[in-house]
């Protein structure tokens, strides 16, 4: 095949032959709102890596929330100041299509996934620290403009990981995201880390990071209560391994916390909260959770730090329903309750948490397979809750879903 100056979507070059240009969905500030008015798809030039990174050919993507925030330019415009456009994307499977001069773990034509974290590697929190708290820690395709939603993507060699052989590209495309914060939020607050027999909370257990958060539960022998907002997601969650499962529309403990000062209207959230606190008692056998896994934020925050056992921990790595977040801080000093932020992942966990997947502990869950002219299409339906349980992926260079290699694609 000649070389050519851009390649159609679907359109495989010769291994190793970079294009000038490629297909991307774009997020410019002048059309920011729904994803699909946000997202068009743009020729923009492809990348060469420096000497640290690597090019990837995109074979398939995952869908999550990142970009939902970035096409509305809520709660922060992630457009780049200087170059005025943004890719997201912060998944993908693809092919090492290009490595810079220091790249020696990849070489090119090797399989692999992509994680979301980037750090310069340069100061003391990535040299024996933690990598998250690094200044320079930024996550890829949302913090950085040019994600995966596109035919190719240059990120950091250590961004990394092998993509499983018994996964197709759309599969493996899918996943790292919602399960590597999954496991730092479990695994990554030491000493509240899980352990077998712990009971925990899971609200959203059936969206993507709560459904990772359930199988990781299931894997480790720790029992996870599911939170889910329709009797229909129950069997989907308890085919996971939650021990129990509870549909939160059943109860009225939600919402900001009501004033301290108002005696009648606290004592009836209080109680309200107990209603829920008793069925979880019925599951549990009359034990609090030892960790809250906290996302929506503002509606479930006051209930999860009221529920929580005495030591134990609620880890948030979001605000869904709204930041300000609410709770009684008698309850937290006297029961010594910790609060913990979560944000992602760093490379040892990314990794130990693709392992889990490697030895089929965990399945990546994906919901539905898009096209690549369907990825805003795919984030509407995240942000009026209307997809599927589990993990949304789009093709990009991948024809044809159940493809698992290069070789079966040419
Ligand atoms: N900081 C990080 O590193 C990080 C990483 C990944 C994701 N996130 C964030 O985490 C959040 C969840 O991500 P996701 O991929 O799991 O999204 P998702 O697939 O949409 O799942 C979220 C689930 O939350 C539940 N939910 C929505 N509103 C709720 C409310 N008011 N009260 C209780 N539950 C509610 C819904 O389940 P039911 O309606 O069935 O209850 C929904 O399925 C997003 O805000 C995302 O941006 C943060």
């Amino acid at each position: 095949m000649t070389a050519k100056k851009i390649y159609e979507i679907g359109e495989i070059p010769q291994m190793g032959e970079v294009p000038d240009e490629m297909y991307a969905w774009v997020i410019r500030e002048d059309r920011l709102g729904v994803p699909e008015k946000a997202m068009q798809i743009e020729k923009m030039p492809v990348q060469k890596p420096g000497k640290d990174e690597v090019l990837v050919m995109v074979m398939a993507v995952g869908i999550n929330y990142n970009n939902v925030w970035a096409s509305q330019g809520v709660p922060i415009s992630v457009i780049g100041e200087d170059t005025g456009y943004h890719i997201g994307g912060s998944d993908a499977s693809g092919i090492v299509w290009a490595i810079g001069d220091n790249v020696k773990r990849w070489k090119v034509g090797d399989e692999v996934i992509v994680h979301c974290n980037r750090d310069d590697g340069d100061d003391e929190e990535c040299n024996g620290g933690e990598p998250m708290y690094s200044k320079s820690q930024r996550i890829y395709g949302y913090e950085t403009n040019d994600g995966s939603f596109a035919q190719f993507t240059t990120v950091q060699s250590r961004q990394l990981l092998k993509k499983p052989v018994h996964l197709s590209w759309e599969e493996s495309g899918c996943y790292t995201l919602t399960l590597a914060t999954a496991y730092r939020m479990l695994f990554g607050h030491p000493p509240h880390a899980l352990r077998p027999g712990m009971n925990v909370l899971v609200w959203g257990s059936s969206g993507g990071i709560g459904s990772m958060a359930v199988q990781i539960c299931k894997a480790v022998g720790a029992n996870a209560i599911g939170i889910v907002s329709d009797d229909d997601k129950i069997p989907f969650v308890e085919k996971l391994g939650a021990v129990g499962v509870l549909n939160r529309k059943k109860y009225e403990c939600f919402g900001q916390l009501p004033d301290v000062k108002d005696p009648k209207e606290y004592s009836d959230f209080i109680k309200k909260c107990r209603v829920l606190g008793k069925d979880i008692w019925n599951i549990t056998g009359k034990k609090d959770v030892d960790i809250v896994f906290e996302h929506p934020g503002e509606s479930t925050f006051p209930v999860s730090c009221y529920l929580v056992k005495t030591g134990g921990m609620v880890v948030i790595c979001a605000g869904t329903s709204g930041y300000n977040l609410t709770m009684d801080a008698r309850y937290i000093w006297m029961r010594q309750k910790r609060i913990q932020g979560s944000h992602f992942a760093n490379l040892y966990q990314a990794n130990q948490a693709n392992e889990m997947m490697i030895q089929k502990l965990i399945n990546p869950l994906m919901s539905e397979c898009f096209q690549w002219d369907q990825i805003p299409l795919a984030h509407t339906k995240m942000m009026n809750n209307q997809h599927l349980p589990g993990n949304m992926a789009a093709l990009v260079q991948a024809k044809k879903t159940g493809m698992k290699s290069l070789n079966e694609i040419k």
